[in-house]
């Protein structure tokens, strides 16, 4: 009987479905199968990116199948962790990144998408080896992988607080503390377009300079 298969995700390239052990991702497309492959056969071999990344436990050449270590956590943009899991995320993927790096591979699709909330980075379908690539290319890609986890995560703390600010509106801000409160958050999020956006009218606070939007009317 054949195991039964959860879907996970559809990417790009395809599909991913799951077993209890492990995430099988199908890709249509012939080059990008192999350079996933290729990636994490060459990372995997690394002992420092143990638990970093996940583990490729094999592949099906005909089907372009890859047999993952199924994770079992949302990534990052099914579900935001609180502020300082948000930062120590941040931390251990630049700590891996650095890593891929010396090893020789840039990763080249840092997103909220491909963090899982344990920290874990996966998805090496747009992964480039340094020996494929021209000197400049090479200095390229590592500085968007850079780039990107850092303002990958700095959204993702803005988007906590536009979260929190929403909670706060919806709770009523009558009082003093509350609207220094959300004036607090507003100015870290930068997100009073992003509320007017959702409905929210953008006013102006009585006691501060800050400009905060109020509860729509029900
Ligand atoms: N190893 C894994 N364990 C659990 N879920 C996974 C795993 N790999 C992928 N997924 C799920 O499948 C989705 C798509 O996978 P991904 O590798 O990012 O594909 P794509 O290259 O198409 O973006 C992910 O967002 C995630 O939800
Ligand atoms: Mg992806």
């Amino acid at each position: 009987m054949p195991r039964r298969k959860d879907f996970l995700g559809r990417g790009r390239y395809g599909v991913v479905h799951g077993t209890r052990k492990y995430a099988i991702k199908q890709i249509d497309d012939e080059d990008v199968f192999h350079a996933e492959v290729d990636a994490y056969r060459s990372l995997n071999k690394v002992r420092s990116l143990r638990g970093r990344i996940p583990i490729l436990h094999g592949i099906d050449p005909d089907k372009q199948l890859l047999y993952l270590q199924h994770i079992n956590k949302p990534t990052l943009q099914q579900k935001l962790p609180d502020e300082p899991t948000l930062r120590q995320i941040r931390q251990r993927v630049l700590e891996t990144i650095s890593i891929i790096h010396e090893c020789g591979w840039c990763h080249g699709d840092i997103n909220l998408g491909n963090i899982f909330a344990s920290g874990l980075l996966f998805d090496f379908s747009h992964a480039h080896p340094k020996n494929k690539l021209s000197a400049q290319a090479w200095e390229d890609f590592q500085k968007k992988d850079r780039r990107d986890t850092k303002s990958y995560c700095l959204q993702a703390v803005g988007l906590k607080k536009l979260e929190a600010a929403i909670a706060l509106l919806d709770s009523g801000v009558d009082g003093l503390p509350r609207q220094a409160e959300l004036a607090e958050l507003l100015h870290h999020s930068k997100s009073s377009p992003e509320l007017a956006l959702l409905g929210y009218p953008v006013i102006r606070a009585r006691h501060c300079t800050t400009e905060y939007p109020r509860a729509p009317n029900p």
